[in-house]
C-alpha cells in the first residue's frame, strides 16, 4: 500500500491545507467572537481576498511552468480554482443572507448603487461554468471549447482585481488611501497577462533554455519537461 506522501505531492499537500485551513480558521473566529467590531464585514472581506488570492495562484500556474518547466502546476490548476470558487461563493452567501438578509429588492438597489458590485457579480458569474466543467468529463464533451472556456480566466481575474479596488476608499493614482493590496494583486494579474503575450513566452523560453544548458555545464540537470 502506498504512503501518504507516495499517493500526494507536498504541492498537493499544501494546497489542500490551505484550501481547508483558512476556512476552518474563519469558523473558528466567528464562533469564538474573535473578528472585527464588525463580524459579518470581515467575514465578506476575508472570503473576497481568499476567493481573489486562490484565483491568482492558479493563474500563475502556466506561465511558471513555461518559465521553470514545473508541470505539476499545471495538474494542480483545477484544485486552486475550485477552492477559490468555494471561498466566492460564501464570500456572495454571506453577502446576500448575512449582510442582506436575502433582502432582494434591497440588495438589487445596492446593485445599481455600486458599480463595484456589479463587476464583482460578472466575475462570479463568468466563474460559475469554469468551475462546474472543470471535471474530466467536461474536458472531453467540450473538446477544444474546453480550453477557449477556461481562457475566460484571464478575464475573470482582473475583473474581480478591479471589484476589489473599486470598493476601497482611496487614489489609485495618487497612491492613497487602502489601495496597496488591491494594487499588488493587480500587478501580479498584469505579469502573468504580459507572460501570455506569444513573443514574451518565447523570450522566457529562450531565458530558461539557456539556464538548462547553464545547468548542465555545471553538471546538474534541472527537469525541463515544459510545455
Ligand atoms: C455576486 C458577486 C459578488 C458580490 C455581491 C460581492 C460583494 C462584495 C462586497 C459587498 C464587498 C465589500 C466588503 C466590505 O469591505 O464591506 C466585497 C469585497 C471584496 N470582494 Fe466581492 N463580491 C462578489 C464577487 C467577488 C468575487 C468573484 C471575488 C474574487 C474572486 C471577490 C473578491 C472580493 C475582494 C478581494 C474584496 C475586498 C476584500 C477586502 O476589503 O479586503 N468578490 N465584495
Amino acid at each position: 500500500m502506498k504512503t501518504f506522501f507516495q499517493r500526494y505531492t507536498p504541492l498537493q499537500v499544501a494546497i489542500h491545507i490551505y484550501g481547508w485551513s483558512a476556512l476552518v480558521r474563519l469558523i473558528i473566529d466567528f464562533v469564538t467572537d474573535n473578528l472585527t467590531a464588525n463580524p459579518i464585514q470581515a467575514l465578506e472581506q476575508r472570503t473576497g481576498r481568499h476567493a481573489l488570492t486562490l484565483l491568482v495562484l492558479s493563474l500563475a500556474c502556466t506561465p511558471l511552468n513555461n518559465l521553470f518547466g514545473w508541470r505539476e502546476l499545471i495538474k494542480r490548476r483545477r484544485a486552486l480554482g475550485l477552492y477559490a470558487f468555494l471561498y466566492a461563493t460564501l464570500h456572495v452567501i454571506i453577502f446576500v443572507d448575512l449582510d442582506y438578509g436575502l433582502a432582494w429588492s434591497l440588495i438589487l438597489q445596492t446593485i445599481v448603487q455600486k458599480p463595484y458590485i456589479v463587476v464583482g457579480m460578472l466575475s462570479f458569474l463568468m466563474l460559475m461554468p469554469l468551475a462546474f466543467t472543470s471535471f474530466d468529463i467536461w474536458k472531453k464533451r467540450l473538446g477544444k471549447n474546453w480550453k477557449r472556456l477556461h481562457q475566460m480566466v484571464y478575464l475573470i481575474a482582473p475583473l474581480a482585481a478591479l471589484h476589489y479596488a473599486w470598493g476601497k476608499k482611496g487614489d489609485f493614482f495618487r497612491l492613497q488611501g487602502e489601495i496597496i493590496r488591491p494594487l499588488i494583486y493587480s500587478l501580479i494579474i498584469i505579469l502573468f497577462l504580459i507572460m501570455r503575450i506569444p513573443r514574451v513566452r518565447k523570450a522566457l523560453a529562450s531565458v530558461r533554455d539557456r539556464i538548462v544548458v547553464l545547468f548542465r555545464k555545471r553538471g546538474t540537470q534541472p527537469k525541463t519537461d515544459a510545455a
